[in-house]
């Protein structure tokens, strides 16, 4: 019944498919995701990564459409997050002669306080090869895409690329390759996916991406979402250009409120880019997602973020997204903090602080009301705005 697909000759996607999964640490998934699991027949028969562990029958039925589990030579753990290193020790109870290939030192590590120091494992560094038929397999070590483990493997016989998180996409469909769906999402959810997994190591990224420049790659098999064949250089070059972190002259405004006053701040402000002509997203964290937020952030010059004091911090939703935001903040922005207050600023403080803790500019210091914002109020925001971004633009 799951069926193995073949993507390359001998080489098979043997997934499994998360159709009604929604949220993984605070990224939504509106269309599920998929957990990439690749089985290469040569003369030695390699797993390339598993899954979670609950979805492990699916793909223990799927590696069993196209080969013995017991004949699994090697395990390679391109990363040991357990979403693609969950499940492993279920297959080692079905392959028990199978070495497990790992990282050295990080990777090898981290399987060692999972699943104990007594199984067979080959640890690899950047261009060690493994040689397993007709076939050469080769690795290059990519700490912090998105672990300190990670590392990608690639097969030149093939020209294939198993990207694991790098590439990725988190989003269910009943198809394998990049052509194959819908363009627009496909890059929406790619550019979703850098925006809340691979933002904060952008560096790292930069430099697993000019190692991997030239080797000649015409598939990348990534360990979420679809195998790109079409538009791999697409992807790459949009990779290269979301690591130069440059914003776009656009803007975006994320505010909680409890009886209007921030709120109508916060339009205020939106208005004031809007006559100045840059783009920009408001956003009501009662009602939006962050992880959607994030994607806007990521491109977003001007970062406006809003509370009002309650009990001497934020509201909740803000805190909730604050906390996000400071893990995945895009650098070298411009901040304004602002929100209404009764009888201390502590909101503002609070976001001024996260602005200050990630580096930002912060031209406007006191974008406040106290008690009841009113039309002045607004008024007086909105034209300090429109005279920051002409001294800014
Ligand atoms: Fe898809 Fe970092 O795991």
């Amino acid at each position: 019944m799951f069926n193995a697909v073949e993507i390359s000759k001998d080489i098979y996607w043997v997934g499994v498919i998360e159709w009604n999964e929604r949220y993984i640490h605070g990224f939504s998934m509106p269309e599920g995701s998929t957990n990439n699991a690749y089985i290469i027949k040569d003369e030695k028969t390699v797993l390339v990564d598993t899954c979670v562990d609950g979805y492990s029958d699916e793909l223990i039925a799927r590696i069993s459409d196209v080969v013995e589990i017991s004949s699994i030579d090697y395990i390679i753990s391109n990363h040991s997050e357990k979403d693609h290193a969950g499940a492993l020790g279920k297959i080692l109870e079905l392959a028990p002669n199978a070495t497990i290939v790992t990282s050295d030192p990080k990777g090898l590590r981290i399987l060692q306080r999972y699943y104990g120091e007594d199984l067979r494992f080959h640890p690899v560094k950047t261009g060690d090869e493994l040689d397993i038929g007709k076939r050469t397999l080769s690795f290059v070590l990519t700490p912090m895409v998105h672990w300190p483990d990670n590392m990608v493997t690639y097969s030149k016989h093939d020209k294939i690329l198993f990207s694991n998180d790098a590439f990725g996409q988190f989003f269910a469909t009943s198809k394998r390759f990049d052509d194959e769906v819908d363009d627009r999402r496909l890059f929406e959810y790619a550019k979703k996916y850098f925006a809340n997994i691979i933002l904060p190591y952008t560096r790292q990224t930069a430099k697993a991406l000019d190692t991997l420049d030239g080797i000649g790659i015409d598939l990348i098999a990534p360990s979420h979402g679809v195998v790109w064949r079409s538009h791999v250089s697409r992807i790459m070059d949009l990779y290269r250009t979301w690591c130069d972190n440059e914003p776009t002259d656009s803007a975006v405004v994320i505010y909680s409120t409890i009886y209007g006053s921030t709120a109508r701040m916060a339009t205020a402000i939106t208005e004031a880019f809007m006559k100045c002509n840059v783009a920009v997203r408001l956003y009501d964290l009662d009602i939006s997602d962050i992880s959607d937020i994030m994607v806007d952030c990521m491109d977003a010059k001007y970062i406006a973020i809003g509370s009002p004091t309650h009990n001497a911090t934020v509201l909740p939703p803000m805190g909730q997204f604050l906390a996000y935001f400071k893990g995945l903040a895009p650098k070298n922005r411009i901040g304004i903090p602002f929100g209404s207050y009764g009888w201390a600023q502590s909101a503002q403080n609070e976001i001024a602080s996260v602005f200050s803790e990630k580096g930002y500019s912060m031209p406007l210091d006191n974008c406040v009301c106290d008690w009841n914002e009113d039309g002045a109020d607004a008024q007086s925001l909105y034209d300090a705005i429109i005279e920051m971004i002409e001294d800014n633009g």
